[in-house]
């Protein structure tokens, strides 16, 4: 079985990523909105401040993806905030469980060290992997956000899952 594990992001890091998020082939089909600047900074990249932040996810030592998260307001900032979360797992590296494991890892670290009581996550209606993903984990499925996201020159319904302290796993 695969070691999967989450760190800081190291600089060795950026390059990796700029060339997994640089074409919608590495990107995933519903991933790709566009290019990004290359060589950015650790601090463009939002490694780990107050709103979000991001982590490399290693397997067996190797960097394979990242997952990110940051800040969303349902009302009162100070009582209605929660995290949203978004990994992304290099593409000859899925389908071995590895973006299932990064998202526990994410959501329990998340849990662990922040007050939140809340996670969320959006994934596209036709991302298959994402939704199964986040099922898997023990998300649960709340709605459709109709027209949500401009992709790729038109508009897509995205689906919302939450996260409760009290429902985490073990
Ligand atoms: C979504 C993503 C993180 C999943 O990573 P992964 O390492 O392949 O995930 P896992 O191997 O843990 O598989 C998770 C579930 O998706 C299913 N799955 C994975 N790839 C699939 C595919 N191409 N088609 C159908 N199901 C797929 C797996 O079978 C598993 O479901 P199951 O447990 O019910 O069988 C990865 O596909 C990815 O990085 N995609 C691009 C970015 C993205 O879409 N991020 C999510 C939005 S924020």
């Amino acid at each position: 079985m695969v070691n999967v594990a989450l760190r800081p992001l190291e600089a060795a890091d950026l390059p990796v990523f700029d060339h997994a998020y640089g074409s919608p082939d590495a990107s995933g089909e519903h991933q790709w909105f566009g290019f990004s600047p290359p060589g950015r900074s650790l601090a463009e990249m939002g490694a780990l401040g107050p709103r979000g932040g991001r982590l490399t996810v290693t397997a067996d030592g190797r960097v394979v993806g990242s997952v990110f998260w940051f800040r969303r307001e349902w009302g009162p900032p100070d009582t209605s905030w929660c995290w949203e979360v978004a990994l992304h797992i290099l593409a000859e590296e899925r389908r071995r469980g590895v973006g299932t494991r990064s998202m526990i890892l994410l959501t329990r670290y998340l849990f662990d060290h922040t007050l939140a009581w809340r996670v969320q996550a959006i994934a596209d209606v036709a991302n298959t992997p994402s939704r199964r993903m986040l099922t898997r984990v023990g998300f649960t499925e709340e709605g459709v956000l109709r027209a949500a996201q401009w992709r790729e020159g038109r508009r897509h319904d995205q689906v919302i899952y939450s996260l409760l302290r009290d429902e985490r796993g073990p």
